[in-house]
């Protein structure tokens, strides 16, 4: 199964500043009493599952994570870091978790991230995620819904771009608006006792951060150009003048970029 941003350099780069970006604000909404056990599914380059890691001082946190190239990069970034001897990263489908016998309905936490969204069977992974949750323990989803963003660009070029990437979604069997579905994802799947939230990412462009979260957006296209291209039949000068017109939005005095991450969390 294809994997829409890959596991490129530039790639790693942008998802390592999305962390920066939303780890503290994804953290401050989990409530943990420092004991829990957890696990991350899809932790890419594990620096959310870290953070876990040093909040759950006594408990377990385990990342399950199928590339790796991603593994690789998660074991410099922890060796750099000094955490090296912190990490638990296996590799692994979140199709079929890689726990061991004594580890299956155990975990009080199970965090998924950016994942779901990639996923042609979300309802697959979640059934083993189920089975990984402990009786009474807390599942943590947040996932994309791209109908979310909204930026101060109105032009008829970056609304054919934008929902072209939504479509390479859809042409990879993957829903780029499952945000808005996870508590139906949660219910099929017997999660009960839903809460949901946003996790805002986006800024103005006074805010110190406002570049990472427009970069993060070229970046994401850029990553896509070819599918974007095949699909929208869009030549590569098109495609480069729709991304010249971001970079030049981006420069605004006035320039804008929102755009919230759907959480939503249940009790197992
Ligand atoms: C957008 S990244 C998010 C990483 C991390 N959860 C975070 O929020 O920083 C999605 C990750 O899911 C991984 N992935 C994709 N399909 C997977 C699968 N079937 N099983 C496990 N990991 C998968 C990708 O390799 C990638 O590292």
């Amino acid at each position: 199964m294809k994997y829409i941003h890959g596991t490129h350099e530039e790639e790693q780069e942008r998802l390592f500043t999305l962390n920066r970006l939303l780890n503290n604000r994804c953290l401050e909404k989990i409530i943990l009493n420092g004991s829990e056990s957890a696990l991350d599914i899809g932790c890419g380059l594990g620096v959310f599952t870290r953070m876990l890691t040093r909040q759950l001082g006594k408990g377990k946190v385990v990342g399950i994570e199928r590339s790796t190239e991603q593994l690789e990069k998660a074991a410099q970034l922890a060796d750099r870091d000094n955490e090296y001897s912190l990490i638990d990263f296996r590799e692994g489908s979140a199709y079929d978790l890689p726990l061991q016998d004594n580890e299956w309905a155990n975990f009080d936490l199970v965090f998924i991230r950016f994942l779901l969204e990639h996923l042609s069977s979300p309802l697959e992974a979640l059934a083993q995620a189920k089975k990984a949750v402990k009786s009474g323990g807390k599942i943590v989803l947040i996932a994309d819904d791209h109908a979310n963003l909204r930026i101060t660009l109105h032009t008829e070029a970056f609304e054919i771009l934008w929902k072209l990437y939504c479509k390479v979604y859809e042409s990879l069997g993957t829903d780029p608006f499952i945000g808005r579905n996870l508590v139906t994802l949660l219910h099929q799947s017997g999660f009960q006792s839903f809460k949901i939230d946003f996790v805002l990412f986006g800024a103005a462009s006074s805010e110190p951060d406002f570049k990472h979260y427009a970069n993060n957006l070229l970046g994401i296209l850029v990553g896509a150009k070819k599918e974007i291209m095949n699909i929208g039949k869009l030549n590569s000068n098109d495609f480069d003048r729709y991304i010249e017109e971001i970079v030049q939005w981006s420069d605004l005095e006035d320039a804008t970029l929102w755009y919230a991450a759907n959480w939503a969390e249940a009790i197992s």
